[in-house]
């Protein structure tokens, strides 16, 4: 397994629309393994395969206390969605910001697990949350897109006067 590198906002290729993956081999078994020690290690409780500039439909998260329990979503699909939620985001791309959004409270989505079988979950809560803003990833959209212009450029300046500081 090795670390991946996790793109920083306002990085273009945050922007890109994955494609679906047309085949769950070993590549994207290798990937995943890779993705979870990258999101352990950050850590964090998800992380979009965009984040890691392979721009592909696999996610994975881990909303569990104890981060033992990795949930991998290839080619996700929203199918049925309900209710609001707003809570309080961060993202591994965005380090040190938070702000609230808001998300649907329930959730049905279907998707690829590991062997490439077909399966279906339905989520509320953290996990409801945590799922579409992975899969918002999938689609070339962080989370501070939600947020209005003035908060997006304070972010932006903010994250490109720290990326300065640390060259
Ligand atoms: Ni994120």
């Amino acid at each position: 397994m090795a670390k991946l590198d996790i793109l920083r906002y306002p990085d273009p290729r945050l922007y890109t629309r994955a494609v679906p993956v047309s085949m769950v081999d070993d590549s994207i078994r290798r990937l995943v393994a890779d993705m979870a020690e990258t999101m352990y290690a950050a850590p964090g409780i998800g992380l979009a395969a965009t984040q890691v500039d392979r721009h592909i439909q696999l996610i994975i998260v881990d909303t569990s206390e104890a981060q033992n329990d990795l949930q991998v979503f290839i080619n996700p699909e929203l199918i049925a969605s309900t209710g609001d939620a707003e809570r309080e985001e961060g993202c591994l791309s965005v380090p040190g910001i938070y702000d609230k959004v808001h998300r649907a409270e329930w959730i049905r989505v279907r998707a690829l697990n590991l062997d490439g079988q077909p399966f279906e979950l339905e989520a509320t809560g953290l996990l409801a949350i945590c799922i579409q803003h992975e899969m918002d990833h999938l689609l070339g959209k962080v989370f501070v897109q939600y947020l209005s212009s003035l908060k997006q450029s304070r972010i932006r300046n903010k994250l490109k006067k720290r990326l300065r500081e640390t060259l």
